[in-house]
């Protein structure tokens, strides 16, 4: 079989997050925080929660079914989801196979990828590949989490940096050279897993009345250590990805980076030497919603105009493992 290069374009995006807003004053009522506290350090003002019979699942397909709908694609015509979450309903089935069915997808192959926070840059290029192969013809992607199902509400240090929310996209493959998901930079160090971890719940520490004394099924983090090597490893992602494409910095309508930290995303834009104004940020309102955070802000930007035919965006992500994404897209 031949090959012709494909460029591979988003052809619409999605998002939903939950009714329920918690604000840092509500916060404050369960532990001993501030608004104050909570805003000089992070930029977050509140963030979503879901209800308990609302799971990733569910989020995941309501922002999927947005996404089909603006991409004017049936189900029917979609062949591959991936679905990227630290927040799966079960360990199996996968996460992907539960909005497939919701979304009464006939047949796809299905798969749930883990790269926690910078997961949605993951799928992406996954998908791009196996979209760029040539056996698939459309991609749904999703990043759902309910973070809330897994923080400690005892722990001040990380139960007020998250929140719940999905965002998607569907993919599919143009002949139009240059556009779209033009370029990926993705890595990865096992060796800082332990910076930002759930020890309970899998095979090493299954749930047992010891396990939950211990509080090991909820999220731990040292935050400081999250923080520094968040900006080394964006900053490291983004610049090669731009010099190996030729791109500067001021040629970048927009960056779309992971919500977790204002203070992060400023240090990055000084280090990227791009002007606040071109980055787009939604934490104040929602968190750090891991796997959701970049897609929930792509459809956002999409849908507030701040990307136009023939712009270049950057999206770029660190999270837990470690790992960390980028991605360039030229909007088409
Ligand atoms: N409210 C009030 N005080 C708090 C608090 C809270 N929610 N959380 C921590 N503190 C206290 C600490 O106990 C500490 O007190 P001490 O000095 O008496 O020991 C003090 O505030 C400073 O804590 P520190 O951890 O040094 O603060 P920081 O400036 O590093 O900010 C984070 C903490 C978590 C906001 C920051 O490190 C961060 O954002 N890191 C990255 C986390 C992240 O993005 N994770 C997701 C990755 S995908």
């Amino acid at each position: 079989m031949t090959h012709t290069p494909r460029s591979v374009v988003i052809q619409g995006t999605g998002s939903y997050t939950p009714g329920d807003i918690q604000t840092n004053d509500d916060l404050a009522k369960i532990v001993d925080t501030s608004d104050e506290w909570i805003f000089t350090r992070t930029g977050i003002r509140e963030r979503r929660i879901a209800e308990e019979s609302e799971q990733s699942s569910d989020m995941g397909a309501t922002a999927a079914a947005q996404a089909l709908e603006r991409a004017g694609v049936e189900a029917a015509d979609i062949d591959l989801v991936i679905v990227a979450t630290i927040t799966p309903d079960m360990p199996f089935p996968s996460t992907a196979c539960l909005i497939q069915t919701k979304l009464g997808i006939p047949n796809a192959v299905c798969m749930d990828i883990e790269a926690a926070c910078s997961g949605f840059i993951y799928i992406l290029e996954v998908a791009a590949a196996l979209l760029q192969s040539g056996r698939y013809r459309h991609a749904l992607v999703v990043g759902t989490e309910k973070l809330s199902s897994i923080l400690d509400w005892e722990d001040r240090t990380t139960c007020v940096l998250f929140g719940d929310g999905a965002g998607a996209a569907v993919l599919g493959v143009s002949e139009t050279p240059n556009v779209g998901l033009l370029d990926f930079k993705l890595g990865a160090d096992g060796a800082k897993g332990d910076v930002l971890y759930m020890p309970g719940g899998g095979c090493a520490v299954p749930a047992t009345p010891d396990s939950l004394d211990r509080r090991m099924h909820f999220l731990k983090m040292r935050g400081r250590e999250v923080f520094k090597m968040a900006v080394t490893v964006m900053e490291k992602a983004a610049k090669e990805i731009l010099e190996q494409n030729g791109v500067n910095s001021d040629q970048l309508a927009c960056v779309i980076p992971h919500q977790a930290n204002l203070r992060i995303i400023e240090l990055l834009a000084a280090r990227l030497e791009i002007p606040m104004d071109r980055f787009y940020l939604n934490l104040e309102k929602y968190g750090n919603t891991s796997a959701a955070s970049i897609p929930i802000a792509l459809d956002e930007a999409i849908q507030a105009g701040r990307l136009k035919s023939g712009d270049l965006a950057l999206m770029v992500a660190f999270g837990a493992g470690l790992t960390w994404g980028a991605t360039l897209v030229r909007c088409p």
